[in-house]
């Protein structure tokens, strides 16, 4: 691991498989297309460079195919930041449709939820079952490539294959040449832990490097790590609700405030939950996302403080009394 940065975070980590080194915060583009114009899109990008973040996570599926292009936009003010995408998730013609529209039919959803329920009900899937034979992942890179418009994506990874997934031959050698004409630094497999293992003993050519889901509150329910690898996304999705819920209870909600911080808004549960992430043991590269230029530049700052990074081991000891059955005693003081 090399030196820190400004703010406390590694400033990267080898992934070796890859060829390449990541920053210790990584930025997640799958709610990008939500900010309904390329412009906030653009400052958000910015923002988390500005917070000294260098890896961008992306899919081809990502904003109905979107996403990537955008990202592009950003990387060419940036070359020096790297980028990851995943593939075989398709986005099918009614995607393709309501891409140019998506803005708008987002609009539309925030401002009257229910009509996602209808759409779910009625309409039909924008995106296909993932499909990952070897002509339409060669096609998948070739337009990842020309949307972020780089010559060289850094890691291209399976997007959420699991046990059940047709792996046809040939993907293996289709990656390997891609690395040796340039195209890619590397590959691997990004999803769900247990099933991404389930894919690595069919396939363990195939994941020289995973990426999955990890946080706070389900960490301690995830299969045992292998020695690969790794970086984790999605430390607040799940775990900020968990606790947002749990401190609506008297008792956590007396035990947080005596033990772990004085607040409880969100936005300080965030700063605590990505400051867990990256602190060891559990140390890995992660990727976060948010659509709040606030937010971003909160939570990477308060998970740079040592006033925060201290609280860690109180905030796992309260989630440990919470998980194991709602017992709130005195936790970690020190
Ligand atoms: N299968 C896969 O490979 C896979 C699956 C899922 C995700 N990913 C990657 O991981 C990235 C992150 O995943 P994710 O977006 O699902 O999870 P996440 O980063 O854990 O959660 C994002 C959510 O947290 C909220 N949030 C962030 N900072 C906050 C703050 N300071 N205060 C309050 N709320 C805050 C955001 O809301 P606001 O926008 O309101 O801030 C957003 O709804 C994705 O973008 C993607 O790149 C990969």
């Amino acid at each position: 691991m090399s030196d820190s940065s400004p703010g406390g975070f590694a400033a990267t980590i080898p992934l070796a498989p890859a060829g390449m080194s990541v920053t210790e915060l990584c930025f997640g583009t799958s709610k990008l297309l939500r900010l309904h114009s390329s412009r906030a899109r653009q400052r958000l990008l910015d923002a988390a460079y500005d917070c000294g973040i260098r890896h961008f996570d992306t899919a081809r599926s990502y904003g109905l195919g979107e996403a990537e292009h955008e990202l592009g936009l950003f990387l060419r003010r940036h070359p020096d930041a790297t980028v990851a995408t995943k593939l075989g998730i398709r986005i099918t013609a009614s995607g393709r449709w309501l891409r140019p529209l998506q803005g708008l039919a987002r609009r539309c959803v925030d401002i009257a939820p229910g009509i996602r329920r209808v759409l779910r009900r009625t309409g039909t899937p924008l995106v296909a079952p993932r499909d990952f034979d070897v002509v339409s992942a060669r096609t998948s890179l070739e337009a990842s490539r020309n949307a972020l418009g780089v010559d060289r994506i850094g890691i291209v990874f399976l997007h959420e294959p699991d046990g059940a997934c047709v792996i046809p031959p040939g993907l293996v050698e289709l990656f390997a040449l891609a690395r040796e004409k340039g195209w890619i630094g590397g590959w691997g497999l990004s999803g769900n832990l247990a099933d991404l293992l389930d894919v690595r003993r069919a396939h363990p050519d195939l994941a020289p490097v995973l990426q999955y889901a990890s946080d706070a509150v389900t960490r301690s329910r995830l299969p045992q790590v292998p020695a690969v690898p790794h970086l984790t996304f999605g430390p607040f999705s799940h775990s900020l609700d968990a606790i947002a819920s749990w401190l609506q209870q008297r008792s956590p909600l007396d035990a947080w405030r005596r033990d772990v911080d004085a607040a409880t808004d969100r936005s300080t549960i965030a700063g605590l939950l990505l400051a867990d992430a990256v602190t060891p043991p559990h140390r890995a590269p992660v990727v976060f996302s948010t659509t709040s230029v606030a937010h971003l530049t909160a939570a990477t700052a308060a998970a740079g403080d040592p006033a925060t990074r201290a609280r860690v081991d109180r905030l796992r000891d309260w989630i440990g009394c919470q998980t194991a059955g709602g017992r709130t005693g005195e936790v970690g003081r020190t």
